[in-house]
């Protein structure tokens, strides 16, 4: 059974819809519970197959787990074993941040080597260096990575050639097991960095400077389990906005306020839509028809976020005039361009950039490749004429939390259909 999205196009988008947890903060924080025995509970951890994935790691490492709607609760209290399932790290990168919060406690962690993805090569190596100069030793083996401290780790000073977030969340997990200071230099600046801070300081570990170039980890200290809520996703905030965008009428988001969507929005104004911002809620109105916005290029926080980088495709596919995209944080961040071009886009890359010139889009047949990539798709079928199939579910479950759902909260005609597999 193949599962697709069946989208409606043409179609004004008018109505509410709640913005859901962070997947990109809910990952570290529940790789994080593993540093305090005992019960944590976190709220507004959305129901993803990245954090059903998250879940299952912790399981592996004997903790019990449960969910309760948007809660989970971890008991870390059986704790045992600090090797991360091989399946389970191939299925999500994010995985790789297991390995800081056991070598915090065990001073040993054991994983199969993490494969490229749809993006890039997305390597580890600036997670890997940050763990030695903690005072780990690493090695590779039959393509398991095996981590081990045998005097412990000690706090030290991290320069991160490049402000990875991955390798910033794994250094901080690390860190709070480590005797000592620890300061990273050049770390990213994502606000789910500083969620993880937050997280942490409820653990009761001493971390100050997140979001900012300089974070400082004072380890060694017990920790205790904790509560904590975390923050709204903002890249599925940015995928509402640009489903209206896409779409056209108005649409309202509950839950988030766009403090950290400032290049979203310039962006979106750009291309013709009114943004409207109070404390905890975002409105969007199109006015008229989507414009080309000009030239945007991404990078790391507070830059234009990559993540987004694909949902601004599908608006600038369908927007008259000429937007550019150059994107710098991955290089194959435009497979999407595929889905669009069959759905009639006018679109050419050059390197790194994407030139497009606006058309009115058609429904088409098109396959998701990745997680951001087939969001993008999903919103360029709402503002295409005609009907859309949308296959490759799979990578956008991994992030949204029934997109279809949502969208269809927006008035978007579309939901999800089983097709029987053409038997073999
Ligand atoms: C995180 O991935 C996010 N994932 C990604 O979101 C996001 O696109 C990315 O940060 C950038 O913002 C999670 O948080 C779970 P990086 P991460 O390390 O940590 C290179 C989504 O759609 N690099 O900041 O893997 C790397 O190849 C996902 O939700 C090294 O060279 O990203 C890339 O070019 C997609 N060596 C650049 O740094 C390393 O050791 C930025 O990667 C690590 C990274």
């Amino acid at each position: 059974m193949m599962e697709y999205f069946a989208v409606e196009g043409g179609w004004p988008l008018e109505g509410q819809v709640p913005v859901h947890g962070a997947k990109n903060s809910a990952l570290p924080i529940l790789a994080a519970t593993l540093l305090a025995d005992g019960e944590s509970i976190i709220h507004n951890c959305p129901s993803l197959t990245d954090c059903a994935a998250a879940l299952e790691i912790l399981s592996c490492l004997g903790c019990r787990v449960r969910r309760e709607g948007e809660t989970v609760v971890v008991n870390t209290a059986c704790r045992r074993g600090h090797t991360i399932p091989d399946d389970l790290m191939g299925r999500m990168r994010a995985s790789v941040l297991f390995l800081g919060p056991l070598l915090a406690r065990d001073g040993a962690a054991t994983a199969c080597w993490p494969g490229g993805c749809a993006l890039g090569a997305r390597p580890i190596d600036l997670h890997i260096q940050a763990f030695q100069a903690l005072g780990a030793q690493g090695r590779s083996w039959n393509g398991q990575l095996f981590f081990h401290a045998p005097t412990g780790l000690s706090g030290c000073r991290i320069v991160l050639p490049i402000p990875s977030v991955g390798a910033t969340e794994n250094a901080m997990l690390a860190a709070c097991g480590a005797q000592g200071l620890t300061i990273l230099d050049n770390p990213a600046r994502e606000p789910e960095i500083v969620d993880l801070q937050n997280f942490l300081r409820c653990l009761g570990a001493r971390v100050e400077g997140a979001g900012t170039g300089r974070i400082a980890i004072q380890g060694g200290c017990p920790l205790h389990p904790g509560e904590y809520r975390v923050m709204a996703d903002r890249i599925v905030s940015a995928t509402y906005l640009c489903a209206v965008a896409c779409a056209g009428g108005e649409g309202e988001l509950l839950g988030t306020d766009g403090a950290h969507l400032g290049p979203v929005l310039a962006a979106l104004t750009a291309a013709g839509c009114e943004i409207g911002r109070a404390p905890d809620r975002l409105q969007i109105r199109r006015i008229g028809a989507l414009r080309g916005f000009g030239a945007l290029r991404t990078g790391p926080y507070p830059a234009f976020p990559t993540d987004a980088q694909p949902l601004l495709g599908a608006v600038a596919a369908g927007a008259w005039g000429q937007s550019r995209i150059t994107e710098t944080i991955f290089d194959r961040r435009f497979r999407y361009l595929e889905g669009l071009t069959a759905m009639g886009a006018a679109v050419q890359t050059e390197g790194d950039t994407a030139c497009f010139s606006g058309r009115t889009l058609h429904g088409a047949q098109v396959e998701a490749t990745d997680l951001r990539g087939g969001a993008a798709l999903t919103l360029a079928a709402l503002g295409a004429r005609g009907e859309s199939r949308i296959y490759g579910l799979p990578h956008i479950d991994r992030g949204y939390q029934g997109l279809e759902g949502s969208l269809a909260a927006l008035g978007g005609r579309i939901r999800r259909e089983t097709r029987q597999e053409a038997g073999c």
